[in-house]
C-alpha cells in the first residue's frame, strides 16, 4: 500500500481523491488538506481517509504519507511542492507546478535532492488518441513533424472577477505547449508569439482579461505549432490536436461525448463533451496510476539499494576480516545489481525535457523539467502579448522583449492580485450552467 495525502479538495482535488480512495489499487488516501473550514474533513469523510488537516504542514510530519497530490489553487504549488519534497514525500502536483521559472526551479532542486518522484499533471499525456499520436511519431510514421497543432476551448460560464491575469497561458494554454513539445520529441522552444485579448468578456478587456488566444512556437527543429484557446464554446468542452510530418498527418479528439449519430429530419446529429472531467476523467485516473507505479518503482529501488548496501557492507566487513574473501567477481555482481541510492528516481526523472524517451512503466507523466519547459513557454506568450513581439526563449528563458523579467512578475502579481484564498480561474466557472455545467476556464 502506498500511502498517500491530498492536498487541496476543491473540484479536481475531489476528483484525485477519489481515484486515489476508490480507482486505484495499492492505495490508500490517508489524509486529505484544506484550508476551507470544513472542506478536508467532509472530503475525508466521504472518502474514508483517516485524518483531515487544516493546515498543510500537518501532512510533511505524518509518517503514513508516503507521497503527495497536490490540488490547491496554482499560486500555491511550488511552495507546497518544495516542503513536500523536503519532508521526503513523492509529488505528483496539478499543472501549473510553478508560476516563475525560479520557483520551477526551486521545486525541481528540492525534489531532487530529497531523492524523490516529481511528476505534474499534464493529463494529456495519457488520453487514448495522444498516446497513440505519440506512438507513431515516435515510430516514425508521421516523419518530421512540420506543423503542429494544439487547442482547448472551455464551455464558458467564468467569473472574470476570478480570473488572475495571464490565466489563459499559465493555465489553459499550458496544456497545449505541453502537448507541443510531447508530440515533438526532442525539440525545444525558441520563439513565441502571442494574440490574445478578451472576446467572450470585452467589458473586462480595460481591466486586463483574456479570455482567447493564439500562441505560435516556433522549434529548434524548425517545425512551427500553433496554441489556440477560447474560455467559452457554445458546444461544450473541446480539445483537440493535429501534428503534420513529412510522413503523414495524425489528429487527435473529435468532441464527440460518445459514438452515437442521431439522424433525423434536422440531419445527423452528434454529441459533443461538455466537461474536462467527462472528456478526460479516465486520463485523469491514468496519470495518478503512472504517478503511483512511479513512487512503487523508486521505494523498491531504494530498498533494493538498502539490502544491497548493506550486502556489500558485509561483504566488505568480511573481506576486511580476512574471512571468507569472495571471489572480485562476486563483488562486482553485487554492484551491478543497483546504481546508487536513489536508482529508480533518477533512472524515471532522467527522462525528461520533450526527449527521445519511450513509454515506460509509468507511461509519459511530465516531469518537473517538462513542466519548467512548458511554463516558460506561457510566460513568453504573456510577454509576447504585452509587447506586441514575438519573445526568444533559450534554456526556457525568455530572452528578448522588452523586459525578460516581465513575464515573470506579471505572473506573480497576477496570482496576488485577486482577493479569495481559492480566487482565480481554479474557482471559475461552477456557476456555469447546462453546457457548462461543472467545467470551467483554466482547466
Ligand atoms: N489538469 C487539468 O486539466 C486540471 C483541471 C482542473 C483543475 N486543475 C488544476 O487543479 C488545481 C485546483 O483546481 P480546482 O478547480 O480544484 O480549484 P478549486 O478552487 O475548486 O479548489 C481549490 C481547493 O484548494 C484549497 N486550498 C486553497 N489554498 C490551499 C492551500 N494553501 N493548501 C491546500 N489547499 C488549499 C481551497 O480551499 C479549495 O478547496 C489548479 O491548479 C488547477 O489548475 C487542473
Amino acid at each position: 500500500m502506498t500511502g498517500v495525502a491530498l492536498i487541496g479538495s476543491g473540484r479536481m482535488g475531489s476528483f484525485h481523491g477519489e481515484t486515489l480512495s476508490r480507482r486505484l489499487p495499492g492505495v490508500e488516501l490517508v489524509a486529505v488538506a484544506d484550508p476551507a473550514p470544513g472542506a478536508a474533513a467532509a472530503l475525508a469523510g466521504r472518502l474514508g481517509a483517516r485524518r483531515a488537516y487544516q493546515d498543510a504542514d500537518q501532512v510533511w510530519g505524518d509518517a503514513e504519507v508516503e507521497a503527495v497530490v497536490i490540488a490547491a489553487p496554482a499560486r500555491f504549488h511550488a511552495e507546497l511542492a518544495v516542503a513536500a519534497a523536503g519532508a521526503g514525500k513523492h509529488v505528483f502536483c496539478e499543472k501549473p507546478m510553478a508560476l516563475t521559472l525560479d520557483d520551477a526551479d526551486r521545486v525541481i532542486d528540492a525534489a531532487r535532492s530529497a531523492g524523490v518522484v516529481l511528476r505534474v499533471g499534464f493529463n494529456r499525456r495519457f488520453v487514448p488518441d495522444w498516446v497513440a499520436a505519440r506512438g507513431l511519431i515516435d515510430n516514425g510514421q508521421v516523419g518530421t513533424p512540420r506543423l503542429l497543432r494544439s487547442l482547448t476551448r472551455d464551455p464558458g460560464g467564468f467569473d472574470p472577477a476570478r480570473i488572475a491575469p495571464g490565466t489563459i497561458f499559465n493555465e489553459t494554454l499550458i496544456h497545449d505547449f505541453d502537448t507541443l513539445r510531447f508530440l515533438n520529441p526532442g525539440a525545444e522552444a525558441v520563439e513565441v508569439f502571442a494574440v490574445a485579448d478578451a472576446l467572450v468578456e470585452p467589458a473586462w478587456r480595460d481591466r486586463g482579461l483574456l479570455d482567447t488566444a493564439v500562441v505560435t512556437v516556433r522549434f529548434d527543429n524548425g517545425a512551427v505549432g500553433t496554441a489556440e484557446a477560447c474560455f467559452e464554446a457554445s458546444y461544450g468542452y473541446d480539445v483537440r490536436g493535429e501534428v503534420l510530418g513529412d510522413g503523414g498527418m495524425v489528429a487527435m479528439g473529435d468532441g464527440r461525448r460518445t459514438g452515437l449519430t442521431f439522424s433525423g429530419a434536422a440531419g445527423r446529429l452528434v454529441e459533443t463533451t461538455r466537461s474536462d472531467q467527462e472528456l478526460f476523467g479516465a486520463a485523469y485516473t491514468a496519470e495518478l496510476a503512472a504517478f503511483v507505479s512511479a513512487v512503487a518503482a523508486a521505494q523498491a529501488n531504494k530498498k533494493l539499494s538498502e539490502t544491497s548496501d548493506h550486502a556489500h557492507n558485509d561483504i566488505h566487513r568480511r573481506a576486511n576480516s580476512g574471512v571468507n574473501r569472495p571471489a572480485s567477481n562476486e563483488l562486482s555482481e553485487t554492484d551491478n545489481s543497483v546504481s546508487g541510492p536513489d536508482n529508480g528516481v533518477s533512472r524515471t526523472d532522467s527522462r525528461v525535457s520533450g526527449d527521445d524517451r519511450h513509454r515506460g512503466d509509468d507511461g509519459y507523466g511530465a516531469t518537473g523539467e517538462d513542466a519548467r519547459a512548458a511554463l516558460a513557454i506561457a510566460l513568453a506568450a504573456a510577454e509576447s502579448v504585452r509587447t506586441g513581439k514575438a519573445v526568444s526563449v533559450r534554456a526556457g528563458q525568455a530572452v528578448s522583449g522588452a523586459d525578460g523579467a516581465g513575464a515573470q512578475a506579471e505572473a506573480r502579481a497576477g496570482a496576488e492580485s485577486v482577493a479569495g484564498a481559492e480566487a482565480g480561474a481554479e474557482a471559475g466557472a461552477e456557476a456555469g450552467a447546462g453546457a457548462g455545467a461543472g467545467a470551467g476556464a483554466g482547466r
